[in-house]
This record gives structure tokens, C-alpha cells and sequence, in this order.
């Protein structure tokens, strides 16, 4: 159980690094060349929304079943983790749910605005700042191990 679910969180997360990055420069570019929203653009940025979402459900299974999530708290303590054990304990779920929340916000936001840059502006604030986030807590080297 523990090894599918985190095998699969794993790759998921190429997958969610390339969708999330491709809806905030989508957007940041036709922001700053004053494109029309079209289609595309709404497929783009929902598909990070999905994918995202995905992410997190798998993300709180591994939390339960990972010797690396919720164990590593129970077993050490808050005080007693070192700073890798609290990156991927802590501050990695916290992180991740905060950025998924964002990327929720702003795409829920974007709708309701009526022109395009109003949009674009929107997905590139909320999805730069998650993917910013999201980025900077990353395990990077569990997952190249
Ligand atoms: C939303 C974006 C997220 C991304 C892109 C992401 C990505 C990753 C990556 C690349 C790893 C390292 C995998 C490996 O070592 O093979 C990892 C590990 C982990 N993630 Fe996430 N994650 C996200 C959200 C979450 C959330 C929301 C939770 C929990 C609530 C979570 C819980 C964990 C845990 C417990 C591990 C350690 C797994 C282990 O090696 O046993 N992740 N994540």
C-alpha cells in the first residue's frame, strides 16, 4: 500500500510541476501581450486545478501511510524531527494544501472577471505565488534518490 501510493504521488508530481507551470506562463505571457482569453486557456488552468486536486488526495493517503508523514511526528516528536524530517513531514503537506487552495482561489476568481487581462492577471498572481510555494517544498532529494 504505502509503496503504490507513494510511487504514484511521485510521478504525479511530474505531472503536476509541468500543468502548473505551463497555466502560469500561459497566462503570464498573453497577459503581457495583451492576448484574448480563449478556450485553450481555460482548459489549461482548469487542467491544473484537476491535476492538483488529485495530488492532494493522494498526498493525504500517503501522509497516513508513510514513515515520512504523520509516523515521523509520532515517533520524534514536533521538536525531536530534523529539518529534512520536518520538510517532508510539515512544512511539504502544509505548503502543498496552502498552494492547491490558491490555485482553487484563482481559478475560481478569474471567472468572474470580464476582460481578458482581468483573467489572465488573476491566474498568473494566485498560480505563480502556489507555484512559488509549491517549489520551494519539495523533498528534491528523496525524489531523485
Ligand atoms: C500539491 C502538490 C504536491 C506535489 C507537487 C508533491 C510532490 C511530492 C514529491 C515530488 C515528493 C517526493 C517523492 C519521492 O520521494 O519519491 C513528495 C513526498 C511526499 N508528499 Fe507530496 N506533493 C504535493 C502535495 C502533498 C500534500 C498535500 C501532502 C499531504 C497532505 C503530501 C505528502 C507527502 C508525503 C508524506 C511525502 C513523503 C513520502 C515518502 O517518501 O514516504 N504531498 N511529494
Amino acid at each position: 500500500m504505502y509503496e503504490t501510493v507513494q510511487i504514484l504521488h511521485s510521478y504525479w508530481a511530474y505531472l503536476v510541476l509541468l500543468i502548473l507551470t505551463l497555466a502560469t506562463f500561459n497566462a503570464l505571457i498573453k497577459l503581457l501581450g495583451k492576448k484574448e482569453f480563449k478556450n485553450n486557456d481555460l482548459r489549461i488552468s482548469l487542467f491544473a486545478v484537476i491535476v492538483s486536486h488529485v495530488q492532494l488526495l493522494i498526498g493525504l493517503v500517503l501522509y497516513f501511510v508513510s514513515p515520512l508523514g504523520l509516523e515521523s511526528i509520532k515517533t520524534n516528536g514536533m521538536g525531536g524531527l530534523t529539518s529534512f524530517a520536518r520538510q517532508v513531514a510539515v512544512e511539504h503537506p502544509f505548503v502543498g494544501i496552502l498552494g492547491v487552495i490558491l490555485i482553487t482561489i484563482g481559478f475560481s476568481k478569474h471567472k468572474k472577471k470580464l476582460t481578458a487581462a482581468k483573467k489572465f492577471k488573476t491566474i498568473t498572481i494566485y498560480y505563480f505565488i502556489a507555484w512559488l510555494l509549491i517549489l520551494s517544498r519539495i523533498p528534491w532529494s528523496t525524489w531523485f534518490d
